[in-house]
């Protein structure tokens, strides 16, 4: 299944509620897992991309920025913050996972908000909506299969942010630069984490035309510090999670990207 790009229209708003808390596990036959869809959309209105579990978005979709995320419901019996993960399994291929996981995102203080007026698509259309209040711990590396390989799976959890969070031991190394050998099962049995309340993922590839300048990293992951398709420019991630959707600026992006894209996934 291939996403398209949604223009601003109501109709959205209904497909993702209908798709919200199916019941199905998200995702599938992974070691952790939510029955709960983590709402997510990538863009800014009118070009919006709803992340539907499992569906495969094109390279140009999911950068530079991270998603806006929601929620159907309040999950019960929490009160927030929230914190958000983000881990690719399947790196540098789905056959070899011998670099995997690939960790592209922790997000600490994420608000949970009330969407007074859902409408249109993507966040608008979220009945709650999360929001960063803090700079991520971790911050967002955008998908960059190497070319040649399989989609990757990219997983987002949420939990309720323990109070006084900070990485477990075991997982202290891990910053915007040393991403590779992540454990998400391992990471939150050594933080005492619950079960996520709740998932999501889509499927990434590299086009063949997205193989620019592939370069050979520590990791032995074909990274690429362009990516063909993606927008030439824009203004550093921006993770607001609004009703308005994310903040992209117009101009500048390559640059943060492509710095983060070389070391990795
Ligand atoms: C939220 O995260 C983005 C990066 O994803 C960062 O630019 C922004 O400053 C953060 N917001 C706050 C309030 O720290
Ligand atoms: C990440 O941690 C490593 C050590 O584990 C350190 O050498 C590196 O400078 C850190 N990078 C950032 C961006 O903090
Ligand atoms: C990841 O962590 C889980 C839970 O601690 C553990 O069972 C599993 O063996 C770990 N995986 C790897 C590849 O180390
Ligand atoms: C798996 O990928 C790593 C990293 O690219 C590579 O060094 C290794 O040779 C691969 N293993 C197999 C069996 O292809
Ligand atoms: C690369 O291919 C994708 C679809 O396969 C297309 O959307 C994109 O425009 C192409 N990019 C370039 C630079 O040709």
């Amino acid at each position: 299944m291939r996403a398209s790009t949604l223009s601003l229209k109501a109709a959205t708003a209904a497909l993702i509620l209908a798709s919200a808390a199916n019941g199905q596990e998200i995702p599938p036959d992974f070691t952790i897992s939510s029955d709960t869809q983590l709402l997510a959309a990538y863009g800014t209105p009118p070009d919006v991309t709803v992340v539907e579990p499992g569906v495969l978005l094109d390279f140009a979709i999911p950068r530079p920025t991270p998603p806006a995320l929601g929620l159907a419901a309040i999950p019960s019996g929490t009160t927030g913050p929230y914190m958000i993960v983000m881990t690719d399994p399947d790196a540098p291929s789905p056959q070899n996972r011998s670099s995997s996981e690939i960790l592209h995102w922790i997000q600490l203080d994420v608000a949970l908000t009330v969407n007074l007026s859902p409408s249109g698509s993507g966040a608008a259309a979220f009945p709650y909506v999360l929001a960063n209040t803090s700079a991520p711990l971790v911050p967002y590396a955008p998908p960059g299969p190497p070319a040649g390989s399989d989609p990757h799976r990219y997983i987002f959890f949420l939990w309720e942010q323990p109070e006084g969070f900070a990485l477990p031991e075991g997982y202290t190394q891990f910053n915007a630069t040393n991403r590779r050998l992540f454990n998400v099962s391992g990471f939150a049995a050594a933080a005492g984490l619950p079960e996520p309340l709740a998932a999501n993922y889509f499927l990434c590839e590299r086009p063949d035309n997205a193989t620019a300048t592939a370069t050979a990293t520590s990791s032995g992951v074909a990274g690429a510090t362009s990516a063909a398709g993606s927008a030439t420019t824009s203004s550093p991630a921006q993770f607001t999670g609004g009703a308005v959707g994310l903040s992209v600026g117009g101009a500048g992006v390559l640059g943060v990207v492509g710095a983060l894209a070389a070391a990795l996934l």
